[in-house]
């Protein structure tokens, strides 16, 4: 059986200092055994090494938000996979969105970032999603099939069944709109299908595809008991410990169906 793995993405947001209180008040609040369930936390670049310390211990893993694709060089202002796994990092969070949209992302340079993150030892979390306009004009599947096929190019079967596809249809994140469990079911059927006849039914069956986009306690229940939906990206609702953990309980309580 699949995992259910609800990942935070703290995003630009938490000094050290803030970083501390929430990671401390995360473990205070999480006191359910997790069972199936894993959890992840990203917190910024500058928090990463003080949240590791802080993790000592502890089952949640931790993950970075973005990675350049080489180990080191002259790459001003860039974090490498190694630099990654060096505080401790397991996750990472490739293809975001915000980072497609205000860096020039491309479905090509993300999957050049997955295989280094694969061959890195790191589990990347890949983002997909269509815009509002794309859904309006119905052309959600072709969107996000492109993006798919384009992210996994030259993939192996073996690398595939270890990293995580986040399907975050873009009008949903931090705008409070969040696609109907039964809109999200659709596209996340969609995309195992896509792995399916890429690799085999049997790999598409083992890869996590994360729902992202305005998840908070009272909907994640709902979008959890989805079958082909195996967790959470969760951004706005992660940087409060009590709504994050809340969310992580009601993927135990999903995971135990
Ligand atoms: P929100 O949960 O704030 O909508 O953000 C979702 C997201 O982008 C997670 O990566």
């Amino acid at each position: 059986m699949r995992p259910k793995i609800i990942a935070g993405n703290w995003k630009m947001f938490k000094t050290p200092e803030e970083s501390k209180d929430l990671i401390n008040g995360i473990k205070i609040k999480l006191t359910v055994p997790l069972g199936n369930t894993k959890v992840i936390v990203c917190p910024p670049f500058t928090s990463l090494s003080l949240v590791q310390a802080l993790l000592t211990g502890s089952s949640i893993a931790l993950g970075a938000q973005n990675m350049y694709l080489e180990d080191e060089g002259a790459f001003t202002g860039e974090i490498s996979p190694k630099m990654l796994r060096s505080v401790g990092c397991t996750y990472v969070i490739l293809g975001h969105s915000e980072r497609r949209q205000y860096f020039n992302e491309t479905n090509e340079f993300i999957n050049r970032k997955a295989r280094k993150a694969l061959s890195s030892g790191l589990t990347p979390i890949i983002c997909v999603g269509e815009t509002l306009e794309q859904r309006e004009k119905n052309i959600t599947d072709q969107i996000v099939t492109t993006q798919v096929k384009g992210v996994l190019r030259e993939i192996s079967s073996s690398e595939v069944e270890n990293l995580i596809i986040a399907y975050e249809p873009i009008w949903a994140i931090g705008t409070g709109k969040t696609a109907t469990p039964a809109q999200a079911q659709e596209v996340h059927l969609l995309i195992r299908k896509i792995i399916g006849q890429t690799y085999s039914w049997a790999t598409a069956e083992k890869v996590v595809i994360q729902y992202g986009g305005s998840v908070k306690p009272e909907n994640s229940r709902e979008l959890l008991t989805q079958s082909d939906i195996d967790g959470a990206l969760v951004g706005g609702a992660c940087l409060k410990a009590e709504s994050f953990v809340t969310i992580v309980e009601n993927a135990i309580l999903t995971s135990k169906k």
